[in-house]
């Protein structure tokens, strides 16, 4: 019955899709080069791997609507990284353990097969504050081909989260990994008392899973909940990411609804603790959520996130759609920190390549061959006896997107406030001063902006929504500071 009831689930969905997909695909704010949904909603990214010969991405998915329902999972894969190919939606919710939603999850492949983990999302009655309202489990299904996947009948392979101090209801977000001959995963979670914390399952053969132990928890300032973990080994550190819900604003860190973080550590797996340093942001922009990790097969370790914040005003929504994936980034650990970095293949999109060097900018001026919607700008300033530098893209006579490095304070600046539709604000990260200069490597797509701070120190990434017209570029500076160089490229 699962399989026939899953087919039909999936039938109806593709023919939602085949019936918006040309209106979206016309639509203004369309990236280019960001994976997105010919239409309908998507948030986290799922399942990110790689499988017989390609990288696979899936994505929580309503096709339905340009809001977010009863999420499926939605599939593209690339050999590259850069071109994806759609394929058939993976997953539709509809057994009883996943009735309200296929939540997020993650794959692994296994004896030739590709395994994904999610959550079975159903919702309960609330019955007065306090009530559990939900009720989630781990689930597994299968694919022998990497397109179609068939639930399994042991279904739910973890019914309920673990006795101790666990929520009983929020529970999920598996993310599954190999280590030493074992399976291991992590599953997002919160204390009684609203606490994030991450849990540790082991297994042997990836259905039958044992609880081994609350494997770090956040005490009270790392947010409520931590959705979304995921867990890398680089060398002798160990990585875990994850999305906290609810962390209180900290100067001007922790502005947006929610945080995607590290922590870097040393994971026992057989006590199943985690012993690590303090939280620290992925990205100090305002929309980055619930990323995925995978290591490829050259031992990189990559992410994708969402680019997109919940909550926040999606003017593409108007047009049938909502939602983008951030460019796909590698991780490296250095000197106690996690740098993300652009992945080397996104330098397959460049087209022709305009370089200016050693221009001195004060009063505001753009340069030649430096303007667009979708673009790529690597930057090296020296800032001089400049106070401040400013950097304005998306520029037309009504809109910009403004960055302003400090010197002071040695921050970069990122304000949306006439950024065009859509929501504003202004989000700050370190840019440390390296000889006197700062490097900024900026991703430019129809409505998003990323900016890579000095190699890796910081990240910032947002939706901003201009019009078509704003594609001008713009240089100035308090005092004199001097442009060393500067790269160009228009992506496609
Ligand atoms: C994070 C999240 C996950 C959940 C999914 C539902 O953005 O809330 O915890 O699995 O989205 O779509």
């Amino acid at each position: 019955m699962t399989k026939q009831r899953h087919a039909a689930a999936l039938e109806k969905a593709k023919q939602a899709v085949e019936a918006n997909r040309a209106r979206c695909a016309e639509a203004p704010w369309r990236p280019v080069y960001h994976i997105a949904a010919p239409c309908g909603w998507i948030n986290d990214p799922n399942g990110f791997c790689y499988y017989d010969g390609a990288y696979h991405l899936f994505y929580q998915y309503h096709p339905y609507s340009a809001g977010w329902g009863p999420m499926h999972w939605g599939h593209v894969r690339s050999k590259d990284l850069t071109e994806w190919e759609e394929c058939p939606i993976a997953l539709a919710p509809g057994e009883a353990y996943d009735v309200d939603g296929c939540f997020s999850g993650s794959a692994l492949e296994k004896d030739g097969k590709l395994y994904v983990m999610y959550t079975g999302h159903v919702d309960l009655p609330v019955k007065g504050p306090g009530a559990c309202d939900r009720v989630e489990s781990q689930c597994l299904a299968v694919s022998a081909d990497g397109l179609r996947f068939e639930k399994l009948a042991a279904n739910p392979v973890i019914a309920k989260p673990p006795e101790g101090d666990i929520h009983p209801g929020h529970f999920r977000d598996p993310k599954i990994w190999r280590m030493g001959g074992k399976y291991y995963c992590v599953v997002g979670s919160r204390t009684k008392d609203e606490h994030g914390q991450a849990l540790l399952f082991a297994s042997d053969d990836i259905k039958r899973w044992e609880f081994v132990n609350v494997m770090a928890s956040g005490d009270g300032d790392v947010g409520f909940m931590w959705e979304c973990p995921s867990f890398e080994r680089a060398g002798e550190t160990d990585i875990l990411i994850c999305s906290p819900q609810g962390m209180r604003p900290r100067g001007k860190q922790y502005l947006n609804l929610h945080q995607s973080g590290y922590m870097l550590g040393k994971l026992d797996e057989e006590r199943g603790v985690f012993s690590h340093g303090p939280f620290a942001l992925l990205d100090y922009g305002f929309d980055f959520y619930a990323p995925q990790t995978m290591t490829d097969p050259n031992g990189r370790i990559l992410m994708i996130g969402w680019m997109d914040m919940w909550e926040s005003e999606m003017p593409e929504q108007a047009d049938g759609w909502a939602g983008v994936m951030s460019t796909p980034r590698e991780l490296a650990v250095r000197d106690g920190k996690l740098l993300s970095t652009p992945a080397r293949e996104l330098r397959r999109l460049r087209g022709a390549r305009v370089s200016h060097a050693n221009v001195a900018i004060s009063a505001p001026r753009s340069l030649a061959g430096i303007q667009g919607d979708c673009f790529e700008l690597e930057a090296v300033f020296d800032l001089q006896d400049a106070k401040s530098l400013t950097l304005k893209c998306r520029v037309s006579d009504r809109e910009e997107t403004v960055m302003v490095y400090d010197r002071s304070s040695q921050t970069l600046k990122l304000n949306r406030d006439r950024a065009g539709k859509g929501p504003k604000g202004e989000r700050e990260a370190p840019a440390t001063l390296k000889d006197g200069c700062v490097k900024l490597h900026l991703f430019a797509d129809r409505s998003s902006l990323e900016i890579f701070i000095n190699d890796g120190e910081a990240v910032m990434s947002a939706r901003v929504y201009p019009q078509t017209d704003a594609i001008g570029v713009e240089f100035s500076a308090d005092g004199t500071a001097m442009l060393k160089s500067a790269e160009f490229y228009t992506l496609g």
